[in-house]
């Protein structure tokens, strides 16, 4: 069984998604951290976001592996592990931008198939429901509002000693899914056949056991 969470950024798709996975023994698959990889490629590189014939070019160079832990999922950036490199809003906000390229999505749609062929996954991200597993048999659409994820990623990086602002995190967050939700290939739109969950009122666990409750209805 595959299960696909998508959703705009700090929806909470990675803290819901990781425990649905552990309660029914699946692999979760974080597909942001692809994009986060080549991301973080480019701006160690100096490649201009904008100059997507730059960012092609790029590619060639650019090996990527995800791998299973019993840790969770680590991503390889051409023989790093940059599991822990590719969490800065920099990264986020540059993976947002160089997602639109066809050539980025191309490079990483093969990869993010074949890891949902060889186990069972509950993979999220932006396309997961309508393009990269469109068979997904659980297809779920989660959503917030603004104020309540930024204040999530407000909290998130606060306990992690990060100095924040909160008006500057909605403001990026209002923009991500703008740019998330415009963009002419897979843009983050709900899948017709997932399922809306808004959990701006809900608590995780609560969300978990939605989530858990239809894929028991679909096994
Ligand atoms: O989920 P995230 O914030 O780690 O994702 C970073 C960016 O990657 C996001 O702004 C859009 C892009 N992305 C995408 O286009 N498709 C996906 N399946 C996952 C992420």
């Amino acid at each position: 069984m595959n299960i696909a969470i998508d959703g705009p950024a700090g929806a909470g798709k990675s803290t819901v998604a990781k425990l649905v996975a552990k309660k029914m023994n699946m692999i979760y698959v974080d597909t942001g951290a692809l994009y986060r990889a080549i991301a973080l490629y480019l701006i160690e590189h100096q490649i201009n976001a904008d100059d997507e014939s730059a960012v092609g070019a790029a590619l060639d160079d650019i090996g990527i592996v995800m791998v299973h832990e019993a840790d969770g999922q680590h991503i390889i950036l051409n023989d790093a592990d940059v599991t822990g490199n590719i969490r800065t809003e920099a990264v986020g906000n540059m993976a947002s931008k160089t997602s639109a390229y066809s050539c980025v999505r191309e490079k990483l749609l093969s990869l993010q198939q074949n890891i949902a062929l060889e186990q069972d996954v509950v993979m999220d991200g932006r396309d997961i429901g309508t393009t990269v597993l469109p068979k997904a048999e659980v297809k779920i659409f989660l959503t917030a509002s603004v104020e309540v994820r930024a204040k999530r990623r407000f909290d998130e990086l606060t306990a992690k000693g990060e100095p924040c602002d909160f008006e500057k995190i909605a403001a990026d967050i209002k923009i991500r899914d703008e740019q998330d939700r415009t963009r002419t290939l897979s843009p983050l739109v709900q899948a017709k056949d997932a399922y809306l969950l808004d959990s701006s009122a809900l608590t995780i666990d609560e969300v978990v056991a939605k989530i858990i409750s239809r894929a028991e209805g679909a096994a």
